[in-house]
């Protein structure tokens, strides 16, 4: 039986766009809530992402069980680029990181930090990651925060650690990349952090396709 057939049917992915030169990004949105402030503020930069002719995917984890890493460095042994793990949707996820050319990681800002459904898909990724001789080496990588007040530079920090321990590439955008609401469609109205959102979107299509010669 394939993994994909112990994936909740709760996962949502809801865009796939044909590229031309065949470039991919793929969006976790850590968010327990579907189509919240996060999911809202990573569709504005997959969309500039479309609109340079790449390739889309958005996974929303919806507050599906995903078990933290195990430290039982299985991963390490076998080699196989997936996580000892199989009995949640871990690997489905490790997989489309590795056959994705971009990773956008978006997550509410929980208690001045990351949500624990984006934290163990990182842990156990990274792990994945370094077992394999750097599965993520070079891919380019991208942090998404929603916020209510406060702790968002620090949420967004723990994503940029995951892309930079992995030897990803990290664009920059005219702000960090935060938005500002606590109701589900309360970031609309930031209009700083839409700005913020559509800049890394046209800055990591350019990197992209640098990365990608
Ligand atoms: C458990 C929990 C903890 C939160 N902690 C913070 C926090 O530390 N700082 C903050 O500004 N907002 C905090 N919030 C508010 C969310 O970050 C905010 O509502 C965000 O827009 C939610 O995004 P979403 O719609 O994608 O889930 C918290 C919300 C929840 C449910």
């Amino acid at each position: 039986m394939g993994i994909a057939a112990n994936l909740p049917l709760f996962i949502i992915a809801e865009k796939f766009i044909m590229s031309e030169k065949g470039i991919k990004v793929v969006a976790f949105n850590g968010s327990a809530r579907k189509g919240g402030n996060t999911a809202i503020l990573l569709k504005y930069v997959l969309k500039e992402l479309e609109t340079e002719g790449i390739e889309t995917e958005l996974v929303e984890l919806s507050g599906a069980a995903i078990h933290g890493c195990l430290g039982c460095r299985e991963c390490s042994k076998k080699k196989d680029r997936l996580c000892s793990q199989r009995n949640d949707m871990g690997n489905e996820l490790i997989e489309k990181m590795d056959k994705a050319d971009g990773i956008l990681l978006g997550s509410p800002t929980y208690f001045a930090d990351i949500t624990p459904e984006i934290k163990a898909l990182i842990d156990r990724a990274g792990y994945v990651s370094m077992a394999n001789g750097g599965m993520l080496r070079r891919k380019v990588g991208a942090a998404v925060v929603a916020v209510r007040r406060a702790g968002a530079i620090h949420a967004f920090d723990t994503l940029n650690h995951f892309f930079l321990i992995s030897e990803m590439m990290i664009p920059g955008s005219s702000y960090w990349n935060i938005g500002v609401g606590r109701e589900p469609g309360d970031v609309e109205r930031d209009e700083e952090g839409i700005r913020t959102m559509k800049t890394l979107g046209r800055n990591m299509a350019w990197l992209l396709k640098k990365v990608q010669g």
